[in-house]
């Protein structure tokens, strides 16, 4: 049962305690102000009020001692709400490497959850207590944010590129998830529900799927649909560069420059390919704008990033660095058809 009213709402996540001591910081040093500012308004009226008709008050040319104090100790207090509120925000920016990663995707008006290994979810999130969890999200129209109170995270989430944030739950239970940005008609039914389970539950629940294929494998089988392995061919003899290894690599542009092939560098050269062209390649590709939806564009990218079997792509990738060498092997052979997608 949720209170209707909390002066101390639930924490449920690493950072709720943190987020929360920060706020009675601040809760604190305003009430002390407010307090002190009154009660000398009142002290001064009663104090120096007028007592006769013709008083004139002496005149006052400052007072150093004064002075220093009341700009001293405001600074102290601003900095200290400084550097509390930037080792909360660095803290809340930066998911640790062995976080379990997920894919949301907001749209009007609903959330899209997608787990790596296949399973999908719409207004409800399953994730299991006491592991960090990063989400990647992205919007398939206008902006929404991903709000979580009980977790104390909220993070925008934009149409054209990945925002992130992460958590970890520490108690088990339900908890609402809002959209906390207006975003039309049904702005305020665009809500779910975040179920903490224990590890094993969440394990049960995870192997539970319809037998959807993980992310990757979907990608994979987008992949030879689109004919994109007829050009980015494996070895790199093809027409575009290979694939393989390329994730989170820096990549030369032609026309100068490089980029690190990170997720949205991804998404931008499927989506807009004549944008960044790597060096040494024609702009050929077309664009699949309006091809493939924001969860297809997710499924092409994890199938990539399969191919690059790398430590620290997160535990929720952990598992497949053999099988993507052996699609990295798939996506080499030319004909689409011809390749068996036993997954
Ligand atoms: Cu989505 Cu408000």
């Amino acid at each position: 049962m949720e209170p209707k009213f909390a002066l101390f709402p639930e924490q449920a996540s690493n950072f709720a305690p943190a987020v929360d001591h920060l706020l009675y910081f601040l809760l604190a040093v305003a009430t002390i102000f407010t307090l002190l500012i009154f009660c000398s308004i009142f002290y001064f009226a009663v104090r120096y009020r007028r007592r006769s008709e013709n008083e004139i008050p002496p005149e006052v040319h400052g007072g150093m001692t004064l002075e220093i104090l009341w700009t001293v100790i405001p600074f102290g207090l601003t900095m200290v709400m400084f550097t509390w509120g930037a080792s909360v925000f660095f803290s809340m920016s930066r998911p640790p490497d062995d976080a379990i990663e997920l894919y949301a995707v907001g749209k009007q008006w609903m959330w899209k959850l997608q787990h790596m290994e296949g399973r999908r979810e719409i207004n409800e999130l399953h994730i299991p207590v006491g592991r960090a969890v990063k989400l990647m999200m992205t919007s398939e129209d206008v902006i929404h944010s991903f709000y979580v109170p009980a977790f104390r995270t909220k993070e925008d989430v934009l149409p054209g590129r990945y925002t992130t944030t992460w958590f970890k739950p520490t108690v088990p239970g339900r908890y609402h998830l809002f959209c906390a940005e207006y975003c039309g008609t049904n702005h305020s039914g665009m809500t779910g529900w975040v179920y903490v389970m224990e590890p094993h539950d969440y394990e049960a629940w995870l192997s539970g799927g319809t037998g959807e294929g993980t992310l990757a494998s979907n990608g994979e089988k987008l992949f030879q649909e689109l004919a994109c392995a007829n050009c980015h061919k494996a070895d790199g003899s093809g027409r575009c560069p290979s694939l393989v290894a390329l994730y989170n690599k820096t990549v030369e542009l032609s026309g100068g420059g490089t980029i690190q092939a990170d997720e949205a560098y991804l998404r931008e050269s499927i989506l807009n390919p004549a944008a960044k062209v790597v060096a040494g390649y024609q702009p050929i590709m077309p664009t699949f704008q309006g091809l493939v939806n924001e969860e297809g564009v997710l499924q092409l990218i994890e199938y990539i990033k399969s191919l690059t079997p790398a430590p620290g792509r997160g535990a929720g990738a952990a598992g497949t660095p053999a099988a993507a060498r052996k699609t990295g092997t798939a996506a080499a052979q030319p004909a689409p058809g011809s390749v068996p997608s036993n997954r």
